[in-house]
């Protein structure tokens, strides 16, 4: 039933908690799973936009730090990748530029994955959101079930 799993990941200690019941979905009968961190593109304009307030010009720094998160992402999802792997199960890895939950959602579609296994929050983890954005636009848009692993402090 759960066959083929999209896990996103922001690499936050929420999504982290996500990848152990990832893992053992394999007993529930998984085979693939499939892991996604979205580059947000929004994030990567806010850091150029804190170097150009220290003289320089947002076009001329985007691309250094654009490469710089890139290579920091492609490290963790190696990680990510092996550990799963580790458990027996078929790992893809995708690290699109966009908007997270769009990408997430253009993922499910084109993947054609059976669940999807997120955190309930991520990095902002703001105390008093039932749900960060990110889950709460791919619940609100996903056709698929979604297994939703809530953070430790309630
Ligand atoms: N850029 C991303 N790429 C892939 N998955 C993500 C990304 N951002 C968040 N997620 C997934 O969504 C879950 C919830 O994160 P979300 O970003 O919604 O919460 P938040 O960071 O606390 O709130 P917000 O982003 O709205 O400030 C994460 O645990 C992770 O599974
Ligand atoms: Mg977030």
């Amino acid at each position: 039933m759960f066959r083929k799993i999209l896990y996103p990941t922001d690499f936050s200690d929420c999504a982290v908690k996500a990848l152990e019941y990832v893992k053992k979905l394999k007993e529930a009968g998984t085979e693939e799973v499939v892991v996604v961190h979205v580059m947000d593109v929004r994030e990567i304009a806010t850091m150029a936009t804190g170097v150009a307030w220290a003289g320089e010009t947002t076009v001329v720094y985007e691309p250094e730090i654009q490469e710089m998160m890139r290579a920091n992402v492609e490290k963790k999802m190696a990680a990510v990748k092996e550990e799963i792997e580790n458990e027996g199960l078929k790992v893809s890895v995708k690290t699109p530029d966009g908007i997270p939950f769009k990408e997430i959602l253009k993922i499910v579609e084109d993947e054609d994955v059976s669940l999807i296994v997120l955190g309930s929050h991520g990095k902002s983890n703001v105390r008093e959101m039932l749900l960060g954005s990110v889950s709460e636009k791919v619940i609100r848009g996903s056709k698929r079930p979604v297994l939703v692993v809530k953070r430790d402090q309630i």
